[in-house]
């Protein structure tokens, strides 16, 4: 047995006492008793227990990778030196102007002809970030806040894998006393999405978009949430140093790359206005190339003493400019408000917008989510609204434009129909329900919602929205089950299909039969089940006989699933058309019978849990259906028995009790942490 796993927490004392020794000889005496790489080699062993047994991670310790305990609130500091904004330029003329009042400003400072060198750099949209190195150590990491008072957020900066702990030094080389690094945290396009795919996947909500996400991970109180979110970083600026010296923005581009920070391979220099609205351009149609978002370019002069003659106005400096692309938002006419039924015939708005171009598309249509939403926002058709375009996510209305709101005679607000738009129906309103129903579970507008989800949730590729409008209206297919009874020979007549599709999509079809059980649950369209709650009715009834024998009392035994959902679950496969869908489908080849772990088996069985305090991400109910789909068990008070207290914010008497009788306490982030691992790291300690 190593000497870690023997006393882990002995050895990480050893190894900090160690490292922090050799850091001292290495940085203060210059006069190292290793070389380098055994020092790493310290460190990642360090690094190592840590990861394994995150309750020895210290603030103090030379890693802090892992994340330190939660601090209480984020607290205000003063940045050394002011972080400035930028000025706007939209086009080239804009920026021929920047260049020109720049030649005046020096030609008045006794400069004639300057010959500028521009940096031009892609304008990442994240946050800006400060991080401080004393004696080549990262030792504060703040927002940029205001400019003059930014937010600590150390804790969460030293998650961050890509921005080093301490500068990479060459053999030999001293560090500056301090040096100011700033750049833009941001979240990658991939890690965005894996990130809302893991949420989604796990029933926690999704992220609106990369910088909300980013912002919102920066910020967090308690840094191992952060560690779990990949948050990157591009270096763009030097700031204060003592102990430095650098000429130009090429120099410290250069000394920040030599010295472990990411800056970005595509930053150019450029020796005309000519070359850098050339370069504005080209980045503007790489701009959905890249796997992050940028919202324009930086362009910066070179020379650190034309800056410094240049200086500032306001709160923006003379010698940069952001050319920004096209806004994301635009104004046009809200032609109407209209409404689509979803599957289960709840109404919702959406806005027919008089055609406008936003960043490069143009939209017609966008989102207003649900009553509530329209009547906040008080939009109203015939006149002009704010428009928005984020990303890849649908358009969204904003707000009314400034203007509407003053006038006098407004137009009438939008009514919620009295009748489903699809089927005519007149609509309901349940008590509570922020949505206006349409009643008819026959309405073609709501089949279409479900046939669409199912095919997307079965995965059958090919089988998109205007397909499924297609066999709809040719009364080829009014159920789910339909699907599964079209033959090739016929879809081979559809325009557009040839054969081959035909083919290609029967397959599909076919193959979707394979879908687990549970898949199968959240695919015919029940309302409350989703796909944590068909997974977790699969396992426990483990087939559709047991389930449908099953009443309200035994379905609310399901993890995850309280009695008002059992209530609602129990009702609709009561309902004889939701009996014959699933006796199709059985017949038809779907898997009615779960084949998976059952319940009591699975990384966590044989461990019982207690929850207290309000989780940082997780619901009770959520936290409580992961435990228990990992084969453990969830009760209501600590004793002897208890395996685990899962404590979050406001944790109270059970807190004290878990730890009075000795009883291991997790964060979520440990509760996380031990579904993916299993309990095996710490059996031994
Ligand atoms: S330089 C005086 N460079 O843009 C220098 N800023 O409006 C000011 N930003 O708050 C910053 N990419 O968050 C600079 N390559 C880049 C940038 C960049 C993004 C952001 C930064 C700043 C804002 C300035």
């Amino acid at each position: 047995m190593s000497e870690a796993a023997a006393d882990p927490a002995a050895r990480a004392a050893q190894l900090r006492a160690e490292l922090n020794h050799h850091a001292r000889r290495y940085y203060e005496l210059d006069d190292p008793e290793i070389a380098d790489d055994a020092y790493d080699a310290l460190l990642d062993e360090l690094r190592g227990i840590e990861a394994e047994h995150p309750e020895l991670v210290s603030e103090d310790s030379p890693t802090c990778r892992v994340g330190a305990a939660p601090v209480s609130d984020l607290v205000k500091v003063a940045h050394l030196q002011r972080m400035l904004s930028l000025a706007n330029a939209h086009n080239g003329e804009d920026l021929r102007a920047w260049v020109t009042r720049m030649r005046n400003h020096l030609a008045r400072e006794g400069i004639a002809d300057p010959s500028f060198r521009f940096v031009a750099e892609p304008k990442i949209d994240g946050l800006a970030m400060s991080l401080i190195y004393r004696d080549g150590v990262l030792e504060r990491g703040a927002t940029r806040g205001d400019g003059e008072i930014g937010e600590d957020v150390t804790h969460n900066v030293r998650t961050i894998a890509v921005i080093p702990p301490r500068l990479v030094l060459a053999p030999g080389e001293t560090p500056p006393a301090l040096v100011e690094v700033r750049g833009e945290v941001y979240m990658s396009l991939s890690d965005f999405t894996a990130l809302n795919e893991r949420r989604a996947e796990a029933g926690l909500s999704t992220f609106m978009n990369p910088r909300n996400s980013a912002a919102g991970t920066i910020r967090q109180l308690d840094p191992r949430l952060t560690a779990q979110r990949p948050l990157s970083f591009w270096a763009y600026q030097v700031g204060v140093t003592d102990g430095l010296e650098l000429h130009s923005h090429t120099d410290a581009l250069a000394w920040l790359a030599a010295h472990g920070f990411p800056v970005n391979p595509d930053i150019t220099t450029l020796d005309s206005a000519e070359a850098v609205i050339a370069q504005c351009e080209a980045w503007a149609a790489r701009r959905g190339a890249l796997d992050f978002e940028i919202d324009g370019v930086v362009i910066k002069v070179d020379d650190y003493e034309l800056q410094r003659r240049l200086g500032v106005v306001g709160r923006d400096p003379r010698w940069a400019i952001a050319w920004k692309f096209p806004p994301t938002t635009a104004k046009t006419r809200l032609l109407a408000v209209r409404w689509n039924p979803g599957k289960f015939g709840d109404l919702h708005p959406y806005a027919e917008l008089e055609p406008v171009r936003v960043a490069g598309v143009t939209i017609k249509l966008a989102t207003l989510h649900n009553e509530e939403d329209l009547a906040r926002k008080d939009i109203r058709p015939g006149e002009d609204v704010i428009v928005l375009r984020a990303g890849d996510v649908i358009p969204q209305v904003l707000s009314p434009a400034p203007h509407v709101v003053e006038a006098a005679d407004r137009p009438p607000r939008p009514q919620v129909p009295a009748r489903c738009p699809v089927c005519e129906t007149p609509t309901v309103k349940p008590e509570g329900s922020v949505f206006t129903r349409c009643p008819n579970r026959d309405c073609a507008g709501r089949r279409w919602q479900l046939l669409t989800t199912f095919a997307g949730v079965m995965d059958i590729v090919g089988l998109g929205e205007k397909l499924v409008s297609r066999l709809m209206e040719l009364g080829w297919v009014r159920s789910a089950a339909d699907f599964y009874r079209l033959d090739a020979a016929r879809l081979a007549q559809l325009d557009g299909f040839g054969a081959r599709s035909a083919e290609k999509l029967m397959t599909a079809i076919e193959a979707s039969k394979a879908q687990p059980f549970g898949r199968v649950l959240f695919a015919i369209g029940i309302e409350e089940v989703g796909a944590v709650t068909g997974e977790n009715l699969a396992r426990q009834f483990r087939s559709i006989d047991a389930l449908l024998a099953a009443g309200e009392e035994e379905i609310s035994q399901t993890p995850g699933v309280g009695p008002k959902m059992a209530a609602a679950i129990c009702a609709q496969l009561a309902d004889p058309k939701m009996v014959a869908l699933i006796e199709d489908l059985r017949e038809l080849g779907l898997r009615f019978v779960e084949d998976g772990p059952p319940p009591g088996e699975g990384a966590l069985s044989g461990l019982t849990f207690v929850l207290t305090g309000t989780l940082p991400e997780l619901t009770r109910e959520e936290a409580t259906a992961l435990i228990q789909n990992a084969g453990g068990k969830v009760t209501g008070s600590v004793s002897k028995k208890t395996s685990y207290l899962i404590a979050g914010e406001a944790a109270g008497s059970k807190l004290a009790k878990a730890e009075s009788l000795g009883v291991p306490v997790l964060d979520e982030a440990g509760l996380v942490e031990l579904l993916a691992t299993g309990p095996a790291a710490d059996k031994e300690s």
